[in-house]
């Protein structure tokens, strides 16, 4: 059943709730009344808010305490104040403690049934806006973390209660092994996950201009600053902040961001002013930071307040029972991409099974995609893989995988399959049928991709 927005309305006069129903009566609201700030704490532990109606003097907790109170536990729910007729002071008070609208006693009737319906409207957007960002795929969950082994199942379960916290999260991890998307499923899940989603790479930009991106700049604060820029991190406000490869971040900026995180307030360049941001930081490396910080790369400080939960995203290898899987998951979405269909074969799953993964599940996700491309009819064969899994799978452990065998001449498909056919050439000492047999295509296949290459 459709959700209904829901307002409470909290006021020790009896005679409020029935007089604000009948003013909204018109609209689509489902209401909920409450005679104290404690009761309405209450309610809103129990059932879903959406909008809360406080009178600003109430016995017991006030209006400004219930007010505070609901922006610590229940930050979705939007407060719009009731104050006395005249009193702006309170309408101030309240809007700067983070109310999003007021309302004046005695009640305007049209005032408050149209800006009661602007915040309903405002409220379906949001939820338009999180279902179609789940239909683009932006919103992740942990079903879109492939893989039942484990090191995966254990990896979830942190995700998950990583997410019900606030705490600032580490995650650690090699290349590839999906850093990233578990930083998505993390903020997905979490209370924040309404609210934007912003990702910052450190590596890739010069101190300076990091900086600028981060917490913004006044216009002409810099030759190139000819407009101003809001920043990052004000982006990402109510959110969260996703800081990939935290360990290159340059050292005075690890400076500036500790004090960001200590008053929670950017100061863009070039500006006297500084603004109130609310964001959770979720940061990735593939560098070992606790040895970073030994070495005095990087502040002790600054590693205790990011590293609140670690996580850890294991590598491929430790993972072998999820290949499978996986591999048939980037064949899947190929399949789906590209309207074709097409199987991974069983061998090619052994092969794949058998390959160390240096580069885990993104060397996984680029190798089965090529193989994807490179196969002819509807099963994916071993021959359509990159020459270094196939080698790697071929060859007795004993020997090292690549000895005495071609390497691709460059980094195209078409570099790989050359490879690949010149090595099972050699391997099958010219015989053809075999060479076909190990690269898992028929005779004719390879007959047409010997001529291709000028093989023959
Ligand atoms: N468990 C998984 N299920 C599905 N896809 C995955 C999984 N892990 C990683 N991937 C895919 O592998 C690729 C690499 O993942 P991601 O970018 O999150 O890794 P990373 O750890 O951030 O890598 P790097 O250190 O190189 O930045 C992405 O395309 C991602 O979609
Ligand atoms: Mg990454």
């Amino acid at each position: 059943m459709e959700r209904k927005f829901t307002i409470l309305i909290a006021d020790d006069d009896p005679d409020i709730f029935p007089l604000i129903r009948d003013i909204l009566a018109e609209g689509d609201y489902r209401l909920l009344s409450a005679g104290s700030g404690e009761e309405a704490l209450g309610v809103m532990d129990r059932d879903p808010v959406d909008m809360l109606l406080v009178d600003y003097q109430m016995p017991g907790m006030d209006g400004l305490d219930l007010l505070l109170a609901t922006r610590k536990r229940h930050r979705d729910v939007k407060v719009c104040m009731i104050t006395g007729y005249g009193s702006v002071d309170v309408a101030i008070n309240a809007l700067q403690a983070g109310a999003v609208d007021f309302f004046q006693k005695p009640f305007s009737v049209p005032a408050l049934t149209a800006r009661v319906a602007h915040h309903k409207r405002l409220w379906d957007l949001a939820r338009e806006n999180l279902l179609l960002k789940k239909q683009a795929g932006v919103f992740l969950t942990l079903s879109d973390m492939v893989g039942n082994s484990r090191p995966m199942r254990r990896l979830k379960n942190l995700l998950e209660r990583a997410a019900a916290s606030d705490a600032n999260v580490l995650i650690k991890g090699e290349t590839g092994t999906g850093k990233e998307i578990a930083a998505r499923c993390i903020h997905s899940l979490s209370a924040r996950s309404a609210m934007p989603f912003v990702a910052v790479d450190c590596a890739s930009l010069s101190e300076t201009i990091l900086e600028s991106e981060l917490f913004g700049h006044e216009k002409g604060a810099f030759t190139q600053a000819h407009t101003a820029h809001v920043g990052l991190a004000r982006a990402a406000d109510g959110g969260t902040l996703f800081l990939d490869e935290t360990g290159e971040m340059p050292p005075a900026l690890q400076s500036k961001f500790l004090r960001f995180l200590q008053t929670r307030e950017v100061r863009p360049v070039g500006s006297a002013k500084s603004y109130p941001v609310n964001i959770r930081v979720v940061c990735a490396t593939n560098r070992d930071l606790a040895q970073e910080v030994e070495e005095g790369r990087f502040r002790r400080d600054l590693y205790y307040r990011l590293h609140v939960v670690p996580v850890a995203t294991p590598p491929l290898r430790e993972c072998r029972e999820d290949i499978a899987l996986l591999a048939s998951h980037f064949v899947h979405r190929y399949c789906v991409r590209n309207a074709v269909e097409k199987k991974l074969a069983k061998e090619t799953i052994l092969c794949l099974e058998r390959h160390s993964w240096p580069g885990n599940v993104r060397e996984l996700e680029n190798a089965v995609h090529r193989a994807a491309v490179l196969s002819d009819g509807p099963q994916i064969l071993p021959g359509d893989l990159p020459s270094e899994i196939l080698c790697g799978a071929a060859q007795p452990a004993a020997h090292p995988p690549d000895e005495g065998l071609e390497k691709p001449a460059g980094d195209s498909m078409e570099d790989y399959e050359r490879a690949a056919i010149m090595n099972a050439l050699k391997k099958s000492s010219g015989n053809r049928n075999r060479a076909a047999e190990i690269l898992g295509i028929g005779p004719a296949t390879l007959y047409r991709k010997l001529q291709k290459y000028g093989l023959h």
